[in-house]
């Protein structure tokens, strides 16, 4: 039998089974839902899903010479989404500081139309730096806060013109599927336009909401049920007799690509009424699932010290990071070692399935691949008790004693050999 087992993968359904079967019951509906809610500064419209809402909004601003400054790192939807509506020449990054949580410096452009901004790894990034841009430019920021700040706000920053928010199945809210976006009220156009764009789309019938809530029946047993997770593990440590190539690192990627949160391809729907229905009952679970995050995520980062935060955790604020994939990041020239090394104890990982960058060249590339090379999921938090995350630290910092800190002394010795015979 497996010795300290980890009972968790890198990402989490934050829904109990009585949510889960909610939102089943949900397909019931025949009542017509609104695609919209109107709050006194701000309007929030509903999607299919995040990505469909961003592809909205890059059709409404849509034009031949439409110039984009974009942060390095999006989402792979995102990346796709700009690479379909921007010429590549018309797409410029944005610097951002050694540790990706802040703008360094806004690219130098006569014109722009729109700023895309990608909050990364459970916080929200400093935009100290785009207010003037902004108000030079008078350009429309947009924001992907899936794996932003805490959602009591409903925008990072007061200049931010459009946020959006996946409703996926591993989200904060969540509602197995679904999306939103926040824009405010002087942008009455583009609601007016946005709305009735979502609402002609083709309708997602309630048969494919119920195939999907179907198919996320063993991925929710997978994630969630500890039990469940632990036989699976024991199965396949059993089967790696066999074929050394069944492990939990191959056994957790695949699974994660082969059942991805939804349909992929034809996401450019109309929510049917069943989930809008799921959507209208979880605006405000994120409560939570925040709070359970956040307590977790604090026992995890004080057991490292303030130096060894810095090197697997360089974007950490000092606060919090929410969300479910409890990310960390490993020197690239490392990264075989590091899933070697987890993947001999038996910690699933998986290697940033997330964020992409743009295949057309960039400023700053060498920087930004090597840091999106790095990043790595290891086991979420939420589902772990207080001893397993102990446990996790300690294969974290025995990886740093047995590889970071044993490469820092060969360097420094290596220095001093070389250095002799001294020239003189
Ligand atoms: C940062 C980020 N942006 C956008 C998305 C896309 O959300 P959706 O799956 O609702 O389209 C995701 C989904 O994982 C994400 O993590």
């Amino acid at each position: 039998m497996l010795k300290n087992i980890l009972k968790a993968v890198p990402d989490y359904m934050p829904l109990t089974s009585q949510d889960f079967i909610r939102h089943f019951s949900n397909l019931l509906t025949i009542k017509q839902w609104d695609l919209w809610v109107d709050y006194k500064e701000y309007t929030k419209i509903l999607g299919y899903s995040c990505r469909s809402l961003f592809e909205t909004v890059m059709i409404y601003y849509q034009k031949d010479d439409l110039v984009v400054a974009i942060t390095p790192l999006n989402h792979t939807s995102f990346r796709n989404a700009i690479e379909k509506y921007v010429k590549p020449e018309n797409i410029h990054t944005i610097e951002l500081n050694k540790k990706f949580n802040r703008i360094k410096k806004m690219p130098e452009l006569d014109q722009c139309d729109l700023v895309v901004i990608t909050h990364l790894f459970g916080q929200d990034m400093d935009l100290t730096n785009l207010a003037d841009f902004k108000k030079k430019h008078k350009c429309v920021v947009i924001e992907d806060r899936v794996q932003g700040g805490p959602r009591d706000l409903k925008f990072s920053n007061d200049f931010i013109d459009i946020s959006l928010y996946s409703m996926a199945m591993d989200k904060r809210p969540v509602a197995m599927g679904g999306g939103y976006l926040h824009v405010k009220n002087f942008h009455k156009d583009f609601i007016t336009k946005s709305i009735k764009f979502v609402g002609n789309l083709p309708h997602e019938t309630t048969g494919s909401r119920l195939k999907e809530l179907l198919k996320k029946i063993p991925t929710f047993l997978f994630y969630n049920s500890r039990s469940f997770l632990f036989l699976a593990l024991c199965i396949a440590d059993f089967l790696r007799q066999f074929n050394k190539r069944i492990n939990v690192l191959n056994i957790t990627s695949s699974y994660r690509k082969s059942n991805p949160g939804f349909n992929r391809v034809t996401f450019m729907q109309k929510p049917s009424s069943g989930l809008c229905r799921s959507m209208y009952e979880n605006f405000d679970n994120y409560h939570k699932m925040e709070k359970n995050y956040d307590i977790k995520f604090k026992i995890f980062i004080n057991q490292f010290s303030p130096k060894l935060q810095s090197y697997f955790f360089p974007w950490f604020w000092g606060d919090s990071c929410l969300g479910s994939y409890n990310t960390i990041k490993i020197e690239e020239d490392l990264l075989p070692s590091f899933l070697r090394y987890f993947t001999n104890h038996n910690i699933p990982t998986i290697v940033n399935p997330s964020y992409k960058i743009f295949n057309s060249h960039h400023e700053n590339d060498l920087k930004v691949i090597s840091f999106k090379n790095g990043i790595v999921y290891i086991p979420s938090l939420a589902n772990l008790k207080k001893e397993e995350i102990i446990y996790l630290s300690t294969k974290i910092k025995q990886f740093y004693l047995k590889y970071v800190a044993y490469r820092k002394k060969r360097i420094q010795i290596e220095k001093e050999i070389l250095t002799y015979p001294l020239t003189n």
